[in-house]
């Protein structure tokens, strides 16, 4: 774990490099700027996507998350989860988290369970390096989609959208307790 690092220069001329995290770096992923203004909000109503004005000032992550949230990443890692990094020097600006267990009704699927990137390095490519690494990662490992609990923000859900996920037909039960407001997608891993 940690070896390999590549380097992404994305088109507005930021130099990331982007390498697997060590276990002791999974607290960092709370430094990673959270901070976000949303407008509009998709819901998933009649097999629809509808997208409803709400306004919404996030500013960091919600209070409890990483206490909550943290040890969830540990026994992700401990169970074989790949956790990819971007760093800008030895900050890190981004973050992609796989899961290790198949999910699904053909046991094919693996989710994305983390991808964040720092507020003021968005749109700089960062986001769909780190979901390239994930699908790269997943189909290592022999899965056929990802699936991917959302947040439901416009911003974010045309992010994956765009990336050529859609809404699932095999909503995962559990996945969809624990979030039941966001967006459950998949993505076709190609071959
Ligand atoms: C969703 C999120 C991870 C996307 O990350 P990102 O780094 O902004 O994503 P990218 O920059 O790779 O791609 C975003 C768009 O910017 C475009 N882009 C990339 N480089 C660009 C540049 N230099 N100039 C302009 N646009 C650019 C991409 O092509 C993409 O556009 P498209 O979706 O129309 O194809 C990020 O916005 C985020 O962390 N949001 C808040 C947290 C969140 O909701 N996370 C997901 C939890 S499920």
């Amino acid at each position: 774990m940690g070896g390999l690092e590549t380097s992404c220069e994305s088109r507005r001329g930021l130099e990331a490099k982007i390498r697997q995290l060590e276990r002791q770096e999974i607290c960092d992923v709370w430094s990673i700027d959270r901070a976000e203004v949303i407008d509009n909000v998709y819901y998933h109503e009649g097999g629809e996507l509808v997208l409803k004005p709400e306004h919404c000032d996030v500013q960091g992550w919600p209070p409890g998350e990483p206490e909550r949230y943290g040890p969830i990443l540990l026994d992700c890692f401990d169970r074989a989860g790949t956790f990819h990094g971007a760093f800008e020097g030895e900050t890190l600006i981004g973050a992609s988290v796989l899961e290790s267990c198949f999910i699904g009704r053909e046991s094919d699927q693996l989710q994305l369970k983390f991808l964040h990137v720092s507020r003021r390095h968005r749109q700089a490519g960062l986001g769909c390096t780190l979901f390239g690494k994930a699908v790269a990662r997943a189909r290592e490992l022999g899965a056929r989609r990802l699936y991917i609990s959302s947040t439901p923000s416009e911003n974010t859900v045309r992010f994956y959208l765009r990336r050529g996920c859609r809404v699932t037909d095999g909503v995962d039960a559990t996945l969809f307790e624990l979030e039941p407001k966001d967006i459950h997608l998949e993505f076709d891993i190609p071959v």
